[in-house]
């Protein structure tokens, strides 16, 4: 029998819980043990829970009990997730979580610390909710050079993107639902303004290049600043207005952003909904391939987590290698980056921007006093300096490059 605990009842803690519960067979004989949820560490009491007898308050009644050999981070945020997470690895715990806020800011040093201890820091559910995508760049992508990765990397802000497009509900009523549905982080300015999504590109994008991508050095926009007349335009240009994670290598420079981007059809991240998420991979021979499903959520979520647990407890105490080494990967400013940009503008300023942007292709949507255009392909800096110099500029959204 392997004995583990859970760090963090809450949505997903709750879901690993209902998992093993669920699936308890199955689980037991890929694992190759029975597993059992020994403890359950929360701020909390849980009474009339099903395994409130198992809920602890001081996490020394683990990290002290041999029994237990794998624990669940599902508690979430950097402290005291990480001094707990070093603790469990420090005594040989195998640790498997949720938590892509502590993997974006320690997955090395904690990756180091499990192989020198002879035990697994894994993070399947850390990027993509349920959608299996550490595991093939660890495994099935390695003979490939990763040119891209562009992705949809945030359940929340998908969910009220779909909703705005589609049934032209607010942002506040469709960020209200994803609350409810569990997918937003507790403070959701983490989903809205992009944080997240680029916290999660960073570990795709040290598991891409084996080096520690800073996530504070990606440039990172949010979706809070996308409005319905945003949509009336994408509607006309028969676009998607998706929120993107991207990492390119172009000529050994690697560029990484996060922001909304306008997409075609021939993009099939274009259909990608709800809290559905999608990472797309370009590598150098096997050519284009793409990884998609529940991008949030209790269940969806808690498989990820549990499939890191039977992982652990098939390699018992080998270590399982993932290279990602604490050395910095020095990332390119975007200001040299060419593409073409979506503008919206007050009517009357159509001649001021053709003089700045050249041929610029005019788009009529509709919303009331301003019009739209599409810029030719242009460096981010230089666009930014015209954008200053025009007369009505309302907004701007990148259109994806090629
Ligand atoms: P919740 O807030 O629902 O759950 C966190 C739980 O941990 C709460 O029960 C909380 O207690 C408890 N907790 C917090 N601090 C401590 C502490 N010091 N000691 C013991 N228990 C503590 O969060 P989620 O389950 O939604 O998320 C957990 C992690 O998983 C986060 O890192 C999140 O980003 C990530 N994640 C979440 C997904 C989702 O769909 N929800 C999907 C993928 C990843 P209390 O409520 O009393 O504070
Ligand atoms: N808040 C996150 C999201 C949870 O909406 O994608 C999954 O990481």
């Amino acid at each position: 029998m392997i004995s583990i605990a859970v760090f963090g009842y809450g949505t997903v803690g709750s879901g690993v819980v209902e998992v093993i519960e669920k699936n308890r067979e199955v689980i037991d004989k890929r694992a190759g043990e029975e597993i059992r949820v020994k403890y359950i560490l929360d701020l909390r009491d849980f009474p009339g829970d099903p395994y409130a007898d198992r809920v602890v308050h001081d996490v020394n009644v683990i990290l002290q009990d041999p029994e237990v050999s794998i624990i669940c981070e599902t508690m979430g945020g950097n402290e005291p997730a990480f001094t707990y997470s070093m603790q469990a690895l420090k005594a040989g715990k195998s640790v498997c979580t949720s938590n892509k806020e502590l993997v974006a800011n320690h997955g090395a040093e904690l990756i180091r610390t499990a192989r020198e201890n002879r035990c697994n820091y894994l993070f399947e559910a850390s990027v993509g909710g349920g959608i299996p995508i550490i595991r093939p760049l660890n495994v099935a992508l390695t003979a490939e050079k990763i040119e891209l990765i562009s992705g949809i990397l945030n359940g929340t802000t998908n969910y009220i993107l779909t909703h705005m497009a589609e049934d032209g509900s607010s942002f506040e009523e469709s960020l209200k639902e994803a609350q409810e549905k569990g997918y937003a982080e507790r403070n959701p300015e983490a989903d809205v303004e992009g944080y997240d999504a680029c916290r999660k590109i960073a570990i795709l994008a040290s598991l891409m290049t084996g080096k520690t991508v800073c996530y504070e050095e990606i440039h990172t926009e949010g979706i809070t600043k996308i409005t319905h007349e945003d949509f009336l335009y994408a509607e006309k240009m028969n676009l998607f207005i998706k929120l993107l994670a991207r990492i390119r290598e172009q000529d050994g420079k690697y560029y990484a952003i996060v922001a909304p981007f306008l997409i075609g059809e021939k993009n099939p991240l274009h259909s990608v909904n709800d809290v559905f998420n999608a990472i797309f991979i370009r590598g150098n021979t096997l050519g284009d391939s793409m990884y998609y499903g529940r991008g949030a959520g209790k269940l969806p979520t808690a498989s990820a987590v549990v499939s890191d647990v039977i992982d652990c407890a098939k390699h018992g105490h080998t270590h399982i290698v993932c290279l990602w080494e604490e050395e910095k990967l020095p990332l390119s400013s975007i200001d040299g980056f060419s593409r073409r940009f979506f503008v919206r503008a007050a009517e009357g300023s159509e001649e001021a921007a053709r003089e700045l942007f050249g041929e610029i292709e005019r788009i009529d949507a509709g919303a009331a006093g301003e019009f739209g255009f599409v810029t030719p392909a242009i460096s981010e800096k230089e666009f930014a300096e015209k954008c200053a110099a025009l007369p009505g500029f309302i907004s701007r959204i990148r259109l994806e490059e090629a």
